[in-house]
């Protein structure tokens, strides 16, 4: 008999990746909705964006990462915070790791399908993801449930990029003016038939901005992501599994619980990030550690 490689300790904690700080709207997430569990947050910020890489490289990247994440730490649970690796190489990682629970983060082309009354939807995504063979299964499957669903998709080159540097300090005016081309490129935003009352932000990175997003959008327009139900999906599959660790909630579990924050890059960025982005920071954050990988 094979044994599984991974942990299945419940007391184990739970591995969050993505290309760098983006996955910090995921983790928030994960912390509200498991304030009991150790999280492990590796940011591949040597090599963000992912966006415009090749599958061959991302795909070994996230490899790299996973195995690091189930090897170093013994990781019950992997959560793909990326929508562009989760797109590359989810389907690598659960090959290469029978058993692991990995979940994966798509855009949230389903909630948004249920929201729009006008019947168009916008997605905002990196090149990558768009192009993507899961991202087109994905919307041949949403269109087919919801016949009177249209979606546009804009990519966003650069625009993760410029939030990484925007962590760092500055004004975000890179971030604004990239917004308003993508935007731009989207077609009629707002509540008139035909428009585009519902705006899918497809990678992790647009979410931390949401409020500078928000601004550029007419009124009537809402905003949908996946942070919250890749959480809840999170915590479904550490349940069924046995591996949920317990039932407390709320902030005392939260200052209990362990929270490691890694970078291979910038570690500046990752910590600047994490001070601005993670909320509530009741005790103070730990200090971003360098990983060579
Ligand atoms: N945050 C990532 C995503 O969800 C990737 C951004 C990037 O690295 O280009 O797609």
């Amino acid at each position: 008999m094979r044994l599984p490689q991974h942990s299945i300790d419940r007391a184990a904690p739970i591995g969050v990746f993505d290309s760098g700080i983006g996955g910090l709207s995921v983790l928030q997430a994960l912390r509200a909705a498991l304030p009991g569990e150790d999280l492990v947050y590796v940011a591949d910020s040597a090599h963000t964006p992912y966006g415009e890489r090749s599958d061959a490289f991302i795909t070994q990247r996230t490899s790299a990462i996973a195995r690091h994440l189930r090897d170093a730490h013994g990781a019950k649970l992997l959560v793909i915070a990326c929508n562009t690796a989760s797109a590359a190489a989810a389907h690598v990682v659960r090959q290469d790791n029978p058993g692991w629970p990995v979940v994966a983060i798509e855009p949230a082309l389903k909630p948004a399908a249920h929201h729009t009354r006008t019947g168009h939807v916008g997605v905002l995504a990196t090149r990558s993801t768009l192009a993507s063979r899961k991202f087109a299964a994905l919307r041949a499957a949403v269109t087919s449930a919801h016949q009177d669903v249209r979606f546009s998709e804009v990519a966003c080159d650069g625009l993760a990029a410029s939030i990484e540097r925007w962590a760092q300090g500055g004004d975000g005016s890179a971030s604004r003016d990239l917004l308003a081309r993508y935007l731009g490129q989207l077609g009629e935003l707002g509540a008139a038939a035909q428009a585009i009352d519902t705006l899918v932000l497809g990678c992790t990175h647009y979410p931390l901005i949401r409020e500078q997003i928000q601004q550029q959008l007419p009124p009537g327009v809402g905003i949908v992501d996946s942070g919250l139900p890749v959480a809840r999906h999170a915590r479904r599959l550490l349940h069924s599994t046995g591996l949920l660790r317990d039932e407390t909630t709320g902030d005392e579990a939260l200052s209990q619980a362990s929270l490691r924050l890694l970078a291979t890059g910038s570690v500046q960025t990752l910590r600047a990030a994490a001070q601005r982005w993670l909320t509530p920071t009741t005790a103070a954050l730990p200090d971003v550690e360098t990983l060579a990988l």
